[in-house]
C-alpha cells in the first residue's frame, strides 16, 4: 500500500491518495461507518456494475449507473445524476462515489462540484488511465456542443483509491490506452522512462500495478506546483495536441492510441526545432512502436493539423502550442506558426508511413 497526500496551493483542497488492493471488500467497507452518517452516493457505468455488482451490493449504498461510454459524457447524464443525489438526499456533508474510469471520474466530479456548491468526491478510477491520469489532479467535465470537456471545473477529490486488481478484467486496448499515459509520464521522468525501457512484457499486471504509484506520483508533482494549469501543468500536454486533433478525425483510435500518434509526431517536430538528444528520442520512438499497432497511415493530417490550431490552450492567433520532449526527462515548449506546422506534420508522415 502506498499513500500521498496532495496539498495544494493556498492549502484549501487536499487530497489522500491510496494505492492498494481490494478496496472495495477493505477500504470502502471500512470508511462505511462515516459514509453513512454523512450519507453518500455511489456513481458508476453499466460495464463496470455487470462486473462488480456483487461487491458493489454488498456495500449497501444507494447506486446510480450511467451508459458506459464517452458519448454519455453529456449534461444528460450529468443531471440524471444531480437529480439522484437530491432525491436521495445528500447534503453539504455527504460523498459522491465515482467508480469507473475517466468518463465516470470526470462526471461525477463535475456533479459533486456543482451540488449544493461542493460536496465531497471519492475517485475510484477502474481504468489504467484513471488511475495514472485522469482521477489525480481534480479537473472534472463534461463535453457540450461537440467539444470534448468543454463544461468543467476543478474540483479536487478528498480521497482517490487506486486499486490494481480493477485492471484484471480491463480489455487489451483500455490497458494500451493507460500505457499511452505511462509513456508521457515517462517522456517527462528520466526513472519511469528507464523502468519502461527494463521491462519486456509492458502489460503485464504486476508491472503495471508497481508502476501506477509512480505515474501518480509524477503527475501530482505537477499539479501540486501549478493546481490550475497557469504554467508548468500544460507539460502534461505532451503528445496532446495533435493527439486530440488526430483523435477528432479518427473514429476507430483510442486516446490512448491518438496520444501516442501525437508523442511520435511530437518528437520528430522537436528535432526539427530546438536541441534535442537524437539517441533519446529514438529510444522514445522504439517505446512507442512497442504498445501502438497501427500506422497512422489513414490521418487526414491537413484537417487534424486544423483541428490543432483551434486547441484551446493555443494562445497566439495562427499558431500552435506544444509540449515536446526534448532530452531524457526533459521537455520544452514550442509555438509553431500554422504552415510550419502543417508542413512539419505532412513530412513526417512521409518518413513513418
Ligand atoms: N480529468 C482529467 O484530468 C482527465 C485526464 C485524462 C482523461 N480524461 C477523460 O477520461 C476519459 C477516458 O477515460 P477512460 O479511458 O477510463 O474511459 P472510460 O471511462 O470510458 O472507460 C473505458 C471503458 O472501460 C470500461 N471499464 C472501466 N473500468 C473497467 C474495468 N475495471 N474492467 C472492464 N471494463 C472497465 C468502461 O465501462 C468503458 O467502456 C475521457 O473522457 C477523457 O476526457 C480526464
Ligand atoms: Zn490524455
Amino acid at each position: 500500500m502506498r499513500t500521498f497526500h496532495i496539498k495544494l496551493k493556498g492549502g484549501a483542497q487536499k487530497s489522500t491518495i491510496v494505492c492498494r488492493k481490494d478496496v472495495l471488500a477493505k477500504q470502502l467497507k471500512g470508511d462505511l461507518s462515516w459514509l453513512n452518517a454523512g450519507g453518500a452516493l455511489i456513481f458508476t457505468d453499466s460495464n463496470v456494475y455487470a462486473l462488480y455488482q456483487r461487491q458493489i451490493k454488498k456495500l449497501s449504498l444507494p447506486v446510480f449507473v450511467m451508459a458506459a461510454g464517452e458519448e454519455h459524457k453529456t449534461e444528460e447524464t450529468l443531471f440524471a445524476l444531480l437529480k439522484e443525489m437530491a432525491e436521495v438526499g445528500l447534503r453539504r456533508t455527504s460523498t459522491l462515489i465515482a467508480l469507473g474510469g475517466g468518463v465516470v471520474g470526470d462526471i461525477g466530479g463535475l456533479a459533486a462540484s456543482l451540488y449544493m456548491r461542493g460536496i465531497a468526491c471519492i475517485q475510484v478510477p477502474t481504468t489504467l488511465l484513471a488511475q495514472v491520469d485522469s482521477s489525480v489532479g481534480g479537473k472534472t467535465a463534461i463535453d457540450f456542443c461537440g467539444v470534448k470537456n468543454l463544461i468543467g471545473a476543478f474540483h479536487q477529490p478528498v480521497y482517490v483509491y487506486a486499486d490494481p486488481t480493477f485492471f484484471k478484467t480491463l480489455p487489451a486496448r483500455e490497458l494500451r490506452c493507460g500505457l499511452g499515459e505511462i509513456i508521457k509520464h515517462a517522456a517527462l521522468n528520466a526513472e519511469l522512462f528507464d523502468k519502461l525501457s527494463a521491462q519486456d512484457d509492458l502489460f503485464d499486471m504486476d508491472f503495471l500495478a508497481r508502476i501506477v504509484p509512480d505515474n501518480i506520483q509524477i503527475k501530482a508533482d505537477v499539479v501540486e506546483k501549478d493546481p490550475t494549469e497557469r504554467g508548468l501543468r500544460r507539460c502534461l500536454n505532451l503528445g496532446h495536441t495533435t493527439g486530440h486533433a488526430i483523435e477528432l478525425t479518427q473514429n476507430d483510435l483510442s486516446h490512448g492510441e491518438c496520444v501516442l500518434l501525437g508523442l511520435l509526431y511530437e518528437s520528430r517536430i522537436a528535432a526539427r526545432h530546438l536541441q534535442t538528444d537524437g539517441a533519446y528520442l529514438a529510444a522514445l520512438s522504439a517505446l512507442i512502436k512497442r504498445v501502438l499497432i497501427c500506422d497512422g497511415k489513414s490521418i487526414d493530417i491537413e484537417r487534424a493539423a486544423h483541428l490543432a490550431l483551434l486547441d484551446k490552450k493555443n494562445t497566439k492567433q495562427d499558431t500552435v502550442t506544444l509540449s515536446v520532449p526534448t532530452k531524457k526527462g526533459e521537455f520544452a515548449f514550442l509555438e509553431l506558426d500554422y504552415a510550419d506546422y502543417v508542413r512539419d506534420l505532412k513530412e513526417i508522415r512521409e518518413e513513418l508511413c
